[in-house]
């Protein structure tokens, strides 16, 4: 197939696919940090009424979406597929058979077309978002990841480098998030849920505890927090007191924000770096961003945070990462198989 490698145009444009939790996406990016079409296919009603995500439900909802939400990325962009220069996809971590349909559909359209395959790092995604809408940021700078499966903090030392600075030692935070919104009968995705409560109630009602992490100052841990809720529960059930649903929503939230925020600013303080960045479906939480905004305002800080749309899971992301990727020469072969566990850092 004749494509846009054999004319003038220098741009670099990339057809990227996400697929490795409830979304389907696909998103057309051009040089990295220009956003074309960005086409997100959200399961989340279905799994709504099995309060989480069914990894099996997700795989068949994904092979049912994933060719349309191509086909409409490129529409919408105005282009076809001989103008892609790589087509990027995500191949880790994630739910196996959720990325398996993604990677599969990207190997397909790749070998059929001859343009080059690029996969990418899920987390190098979410910290990518940032780029998109700060044309200005580069690395270095300090990053906070927090999604429903992972938590970090990390130092962007260059395009595709990390240093892990914490990581969770349990429960992600959209997980505890997640979990939380359940006990409380708020149900599936908890985050939106306990954030917009939140508003209603008083954080400081119940005094949840602030995890410490023994031996490290930077590593999180969110299932004693997760506890400590429940027990707060079954107390006031055993007492015959009513719980205020709105008043444990934002104790427990608060307590979340008061960790991240602390091992943030001292990340920041440590690594000397002036510049700083939050990613991951949590990143969208309003009281978190609005501790950040203050914690940062206080250091003179400058602080990114991707839109709330760019925050959840998308292919823009996806994109922007690949180009980095590109650019450095990264190619993948027709072996790219999906990689579950796939941790920061590491790459195939
Ligand atoms: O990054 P993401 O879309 O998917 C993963 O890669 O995991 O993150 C989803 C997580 C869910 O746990 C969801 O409850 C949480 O992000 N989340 C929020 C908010 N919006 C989404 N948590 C707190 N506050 C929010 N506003
Ligand atoms: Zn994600």
């Amino acid at each position: 197939m004749e494509n846009k490698r054999n004319g003038a145009d220098a741009s670099v444009t990339i057809l990227a696919i996400e697929s490795s939790c409830d979304e389907t996406a696909a998103a057309v990016v051009r040089d990295g940090r220009e956003v074309l079409s960005n086409v997100i296919s959200s399961q989340i009603d279905l799994h709504t009424l099995y309060g989480g995500v069914v990894p099996e439900i997700a795989s068949r909802k994904h092979i049912e979406k994933i060719n349309q939400v191509m086909e409409q990325a490129l529409k919408e962009a105005g282009k076809k597929l001989p103008d892609m220069d790589a087509i990027a996809v995500t191949y880790g971590p994630g739910l196996v058979g959720a990325l398996l349909v993604g990677v599969s559909a990207a190997k397909a359209v790749s070998f059929a077309s001859g343009i080059p395959l690029i996969g990418v790092h899920h987390i190098e995604g979410h910290i990518s978002a940032n780029y998109i809408e700060n044309k200005d940021l580069e690395p270095p700078f300090v990053c906070l990841v927090v999604s429903g499966g992972h938590s970090h903090l990390v130092v962007v030392k260059d395009y595709g480098e990390y240093e892990i600075l914490g990581r969770t030692r349990d429960d992600a935070a959209g997980e505890a998030f997640d979990k939380v919104a359940r006990a409380i009968g708020l149900g599936y995705p908890g985050g939106p849920k306990i954030d917009s409560v939140s508003r209603e109630g008083n954080p400081d009602a119940i005094a949840f505890p602030r995890a410490k992490v023994g031996d490290s100052d930077y590593d999180f841990s969110f299932s004693g927090l997760k506890s400590a809720v429940l027990n707060y529960l079954n107390s006031c059930e055993m007492k015959g007191e009513p719980i205020c649903q709105a008043d444990v929503a934002a104790s427990f939230q608060k307590a979340v924000v008061d960790v991240l925020t602390e091992h943030s600013m001292h990340a920041i303080e440590e690594s000397g770096i002036k510049k700083f960045a939050i990613a991951g479906g949590v990143a969208s939480n309003s009281s978190l961003r609005a501790a950040l905004t203050q914690a940062c305002a206080e250091r003179g800080i400058a602080f990114y945070h991707p839109s709330p749309i760019l925050c959840t899971d998308n292919a823009a992301m996806i994109g922007t990462a690949a180009y980095y990727e590109y650019v450095k020469g990264v190619r993948h072969g027709y072996d790219l198989n999906a990689v579950p566990n796939l941790k920061l850092g590491d790459k195939v």
